[in-house]
């Protein structure tokens, strides 16, 4: 048979690592896929160095939609990133009765629902495995291998960047600007690393995977986002103290509110006990944690972010396009799961009403009766508390205390966080951090 060919929209970190493992791998992924797969075509910026990559006997274009409206290429692959020109070059590959592999998170999160409807339209794929979790393949375990469940929460450590900042900060006291700065010359942050640090590129992924999880459109307008840049050393520090690590966790899950079913859908920094499994994910590796109701807990561990991990998944999903592509479409799996016609509209349920435990961090004069005022306030609103620890930040004069509580809706505690911080004895704000057992 002959090779499919593919036409490849960027030769950045990504795209230079899936032309390098296609290279390398191309014996077995040919007898893998039933195939050859042939990189024919490149759209690059700079085309001496995309030249410098892939050699002679591959055309090098500076005009991605030439490659998306070449004749000859049936497969497209967008490893440029950003959102609007792969949003255009995506909907004209499809358009032309082009597959799609890319490994664009924020494109899907925003535009998932149209560029699906667009494929099943035309009857191509869209196959995105390297958008989540870089190498893991957790696209294909939700969407595959945990088919016979029903899936009630995905937590995962989704954002290679801020957890190699968070690990190098609690490991080896870096600054936050130097970890970061490392991540980068590494080739693991976006393009724009306030993706990253301000936790909308995990964002994107929990997004695609909610959608997944849970048979509901990719909703990431409602997705609830709060990022690391706000994290400081010291809270790193008491939450070792106290037995937890502090990740940069998305959470989705099936909730009950006072006005029914629910779906939460978070990003931010979040307190679990050390001992857990997911705790100890250090560095740019990402784990996601699944609970559902016949398989019980899994956990999808890997490499999240990076040239040739990314790759891996980007070449997964072609060796899949391959295999599939003269398959009858509607016996292909559903691009998010579920049938099109079968999804659901499950509300996601606003931050206000979301349950979880905090960590309270409230710096204050050292008086008499402070902390009676603390526990009373929380004690009227209903929240316990689980620990207390009180430390002196250093400047002897005033003292953090460090509150854990129990389990209360996110509304109870921001009523109560106000009337702590009207105490004359609380200086500035209250540091909230929330904690998941993940139990
Ligand atoms: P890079 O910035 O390294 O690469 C992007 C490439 O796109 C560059 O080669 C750039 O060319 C090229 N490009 C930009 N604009 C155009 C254009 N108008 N026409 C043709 N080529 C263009 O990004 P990454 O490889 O890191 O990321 C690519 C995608 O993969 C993104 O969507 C990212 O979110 C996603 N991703 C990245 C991961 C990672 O670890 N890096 C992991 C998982 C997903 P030039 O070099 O000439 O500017
Ligand atoms: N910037 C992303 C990260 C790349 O750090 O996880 C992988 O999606």
């Amino acid at each position: 048979m002959k090779p499919i060919k593919v036409g490849l929209l960027g030769i950045g970190t990504v795209g230079a690592g899936t032309f390098n493992v296609l290279q390398r791998n191309q014996e077995d992924i040919r007898r893998r896929a039933g195939r050859g797969i042939e990189i024919t075509m490149v759209a690059a910026r700079n085309l001496e160095k995309a030249r410098g990559i892939v050699g002679a006997g591959v055309e090098v274009v500076g005009d991605p939609f030439a490659v998306v409206d070449h004749p000859d290429i049936d497969i497209v692959v967008e490893l440029i990133g950003g959102y609007e020109l792969p949003h255009a070059l995506v909907l004209k590959a499809i358009a032309n009765g082009k597959h799609v592999v890319t490994a664009n998170k924020a494109l899907l999160a925003l535009h998932g629902n149209e560029i699906f409807a667009a494929a099943q339209e035309k009857g191509v794929m869209v196959a995105f495995e390297a958008a989540v979790a870089g190498g893991v393949p957790i696209i294909k375990a939700l969407r595959e291998g945990l088919t016979a469940n029903r899936i009630e929460s995905v937590a995962g450590i989704i954002n290679g960047t801020t957890n190699f900042i968070l690990s190098e900060m609690r490991e080896k006291g870096l600054d936050f600007a130097t970890a970061l700065q490392q991540a980068q010359e590494l080739g693991y942050a976006e393009a724009d690393p306030t993706f990253d640090i301000e936790g909308v590129d995990a964002a994107h992924k929990l997004t695609i995977m909610s959608a997944i999880a849970f048979g509901i459109p990719v909703q990431f307008d409602k997705a609830y986002i709060e990022g690391i840049s706000q994290l400081q050393a010291r809270d790193i520090s008491y939450a070792e103290q106290l037995g937890y690590r502090i990740k940069l966790l998305g959470i989705t899950r099936r909730t009950h509110t006072e006005s029914g079913e629910g779906i939460e859908l978070r990003v931010h920094p979040t307190l679990i006990p050390a001992g857990r499994l997911i705790a100890n994910v250090e560095g740019a590796m990402n784990a996601v944690l699944v609970q559902a109701d016949a398989v019980g807990a899994s956990l999808y561990y890997g490499k999240g972010a990076g040239s040739e991990p990314t790759a891996s998944a980007v070449i997964a999903d072609l060796v899949d396009v391959t295999r599939l592509a003269t398959v009858d479409p509607y016996c292909r799996v559903p691009h998010l799961a579920f049938q099109p016609n079968e999804m659901t509209d499950v509300a996601i349920v606003p931050m206000a009403e979301i349950t979880t435990s905090y960590y309270l961090r409230v710096y204050v004069k050292d008086q008499l009766g402070v902390m009676a005022d603390l526990t009373r306030i929380l004690a009227d609103a209903g929240i316990s508390i689980d620990a207390v620890l009180q430390k002196e930040p250093g400047d002897q004069v005033n003292l953090d205390i460090i509150l854990l509580t129990h389990q209360t809706r996110e509304k109870n505690i921001i009523a109560a966080i106000e009337k702590i911080e009207k105490l004359p004895a609380v200086i500035g704000k209250v540091t909230r951090i929330r904690l998941e057992t993940l139990a």
